[in-house]
């Protein structure tokens, strides 16, 4: 075969369809019933927006962009790795803040990561996640990590560890990268390739190593806990009593750094333990310093989640939580006897899809035989049957496939007939 689809990337094809449905459905019920409203943002944005955004040290701008400049003179052109920055341009853009207090949105959107592809890891992917924008209190942190932990119970997904640690503020981080270099200083030499580059860029990120030989090490660095100003602290500790009153388990966890650098406070991550070694459903945190990182005058404080759905239904399938495909079946198949019912059975499918009714009709010319045979393989519950003398007579065989039984009526008593009883 000639062409196939780029490594990376997944053809969602109809028998998995309702899976997608279904998840995007229970979703948007769940964010709407949180009082969130749905944004969607252009697919690509100045590259300079996620540079200034995520940071020039994370993965995602160092090495993950698709990247892209229209034409010579133009400015660089990226095609979103996540949705926060976009979110948040466009709530400055908009001015989104004169019209409420608190804007709270959610979106279930397509991204793209230069990642390399495994079991749970795509170039585009797509996230469901949202956005509390407005709110510097810890009880909107504590109502995002509910929001998110709410979807995966009502879709019943189990064997899942909330991790929660918090990243203070500017300070607390830029006294604590220090402390940090300080402890792995005497062993640079046993870093790994990623974490010697860590070490000079983003020194936080090396505690999420997955490297066996350096869990020991990791384990007993300084932790960010003791770094942080008092109400860091104290926001911190909210938190936690918040979750604690709605019967939320979580674990601190201080290597929790997430892979993004606008975070501060808090950070959260939901791992799952169905997903190897792609194991987090879901994260998010607290981002009080991005909508200045991007222009805003005013500080604007903020907290949000997103979660993959590709892992999500991976570890769907593995607890059995999804139903097997099912076609979706036509109220009636219009069937031709006769060559010369062909063109009447195509207008007649119109008129019926038009009142409503879900309509197959041969588009193969295929044998009267045939049609039957469609008909039962689409489980179809009626056919109507046109033939020459159906034509005549202005009266047709409608024939119950579930029951057998038949009777020839005129067509505004068969549309009458499905109408009512549909
Ligand atoms: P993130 O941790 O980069 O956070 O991504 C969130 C989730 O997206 C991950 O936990 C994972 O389930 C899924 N994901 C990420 N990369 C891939 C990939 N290459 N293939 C498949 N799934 C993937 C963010 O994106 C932040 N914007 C979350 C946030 C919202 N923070 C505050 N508000």
């Amino acid at each position: 075969m000639k062409f196939q689809c780029i490594k990376g990337t997944k053809d969602i094809l109809p028998d998995d369809i309702h899976h997608w449905h279904y998840v995007e459905r229970t979703v948007r019920d769940i964010f709407e019933r949180f009082g969130y409203r749905e944004i969607r943002t252009p697919i690509f944005e100045e590259t300079a927006l996620f540079q200034r955004g995520i940071g020039e040290t994370t993965d995602i701008v160092g090495k993950e962009m698709y990247s892209f400049q229209p034409d010579p003179d133009a400015e660089s052109l990226t095609l979103r790795p996540e949705m926060t920055a976009s979110v948040i341009r466009a709530y400055l853009q908009h001015n989104l803040a004169t019209r409420a207090p608190l804007t709270k949105v959610y979106y279930i959107a397509e991204l793209f990561r230069k990642e390399r592809p495994q079991a749970g890891r795509q170039r585009q992917f797509w996230q469901f996640g949202c956005e509390c924008i407005g709110s510097a209190e810890p009880e909107s942190d504590a109502e995002v990590i509910a929001l998110m932990m709410t979807i995966y119970r009502e879709l019943g997904v189990r064997q899942t560890v909330l991790r929660l640690n918090s990243l203070g503020n500017a300070d607390t981080r830029r006294v604590y990268r220090e402390v940090l270099r300080e402890y792995l200083r005497p062993h640079y030499e046993r870093l790994d390739a990623v974490s010697k580059e860590r070490f000079e860029k983003n020194p936080l990120r090396i505690l999420d190593s997955k490297n066996p030989e350096l869990q020991e090490l990791i384990a007993h660095a300084p932790r960010i806990a003791d770094y942080l100003d008092e109400q860091s602290q104290a926001h911190f500790q909210a938190v936690q009593s918040f979750l604690t009153a709605f019967g939320i388990d979580f674990t601190l966890d201080h290597r929790l750094v997430r892979g993004l650098d606008y975070y501060s406070r808090t950070a959260f991550e939901l791992q799952s333990s169905d997903l190897g070694a792609q194991d987090a459903l879901g994260g998010g945190g607290r981002y009080d310093a991005l909508a200045s990182v991007l222009g805003s005058e005013k500080p604007v404080p903020a907290v949000g989640f997103a979660s993959g759905v590709e892992r999500l239904l991976i570890a769907m399938q593995k607890q059995h939580l999804l139903e097997p495909a099912q076609a979706p079946t036509p109220t009636v198949m219009i069937v031709a006897q006769s060559e010369s019912a062909r063109d009447w059975t195509i207008h007649a499918a119109q008129l019926f899809r038009k009142e409503g009714i879900a309509t197959e009709v041969d588009l193969l010319r295929r044998s009267l035989k045939a049609q039957l045979r469609e008909a039962n393989r689409l489980n179809a519950k009626y056919v109507v049957i046109a033939g020459e003398n159906e034509l005549q007579s202005g009266q047709f065989q409608l024939k119950n496939l579930r029951t057998g039984e038949q009777q020839a009526l005129l067509l505004t008593e068969i549309l009458q007939k499905i109408k009512v009883e549909k």
